[in-house]
């Protein structure tokens, strides 16, 4: 199986902050380019009746499906596996998975995918390819500058290379061990338990301007304006997108605050920054356990 003529394609994605997102863009264009007929998609909120309708008939109508998502606690956002649900059962249509870290295919990473992939295969679709790409990290530990930058300009190649093997029927597929499938699936269900605290512990500043950003952006549709102000509801999933989005910082967590990066999350303002900086050799900013599987990544 190949694909060498026209196709069409669907890219799915879910993404918190921005970092899987512009992956997808990067594959958009390097798709075109190659003159197939693509649709990118964002994975966010939940589905009305007649969106359910109408995506059926494009799923249904598709050659390919190509499914993105940032990595949250070893496995997809909560979002995905809900998206997943309201697909219709489809006969053999080709697919592949996308999962994008901040740590890279660490044994963890690696099972990030598998409950995604087996609800696909669920509903007809044939994943013949699945891999890991990296993003700069948006939690807990910032990825440093200098692997940050790397990781952003990589991207074209990457893609390039991902979307030949993808067109050209490669099979990829990942085994993953069964002691880390254990142990990330009981790390992912604690995630998703503390996700609703998460939320819940999240607090307006009085720097707050009530732009309303964090209103229109939430992916869950989870912050509301109204007598009280902004209120959060019970839907969060921990993307983090309204503490780094919000123009004036004003939103802080209360809970699980070690995961919120300090210094904000913004690729864009890093490319500004990193633009003429001559940048240290991979062996002296990857060294250590924690990036081994980044600089793999990037040495490929
Ligand atoms: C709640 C949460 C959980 C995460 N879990 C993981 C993880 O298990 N492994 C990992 O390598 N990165 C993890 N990350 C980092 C993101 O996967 C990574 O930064 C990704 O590039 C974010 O993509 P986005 O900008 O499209 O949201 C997590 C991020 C968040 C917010």
């Amino acid at each position: 199986m190949g694909f060498q003529d026209k196709k069409k394609i669907l890219l799915a994605y879910f993404s918190g902050t921005g970092g899987t997102k512009r992956i997808v863009e990067t594959f958009e264009n390097q798709l075109l380019k190659n003159r197939h007929s693509v649709l990118s998609y964002p994975i966010e909120g939940s589905f009305a009746s007649t969106m359910k309708t109408e995506q059926t008939r494009i799923v249904e109508s598709i050659d390919l499906l190509i499914l993105f998502f940032a990595v949250h606690a070893f496995n997809a956002p909560l979002p995905v596996k809900n998206w997943i649900k309201t697909l219709p059962h489809v006969n053999n249509i080709d697919a592949s998975v996308i999962s994008v870290s901040g740590g890279g295919e660490s044994s963890f990473n690696k099972v990030s995918r598998g409950e995604s992939i087996k609800a696909l295969e669920k509903k007809g679709f044939r994943v013949f390819y699945e891999t890991m790409m990296i993003m700069p990290s948006n939690w807990v530990i910032p990825t440093p500058d200098h692997i940050a930058i790397r990781l952003i300009r990589c991207l074209p190649k990457k893609a390039e290379t991902i979307t030949d093997d993808i067109l050209s029927g490669k099979t990829k597929r990942t085994k993953t061990n069964p002691v880390a499938r254990f142990i990330a699936s009981g790390i992912s269900h604690l995630e998703q338990k503390g996700t609703k605290k998460f939320g819940k512990g999240l607090r307006i500043l009085d720097t707050c301007t009530q732009c309303l950003w964090c209103v229109k952006h939430c992916p869950m549709g989870n912050i509301s304006f109204g007598d009280e102000g902004i209120t959060f509801g019970e839907k969060c999933i921990i993307c983090f997108r309204c503490i780094y989005g919000c123009p004036s910082s004003s939103i802080h967590a209360t809970r699980a605050n070690f995961m919120v990066l300090k210094q904000g999350y913004d690729p864009d303002q890093l490319e500004k920054r990193m633009d003429q900086v001559e940048l240290l050799p991979l062996e002296v900013c990857a060294k250590g356990f924690l990036w081994k599987a980044v600089k793999s990544y990037l040495s490929d």
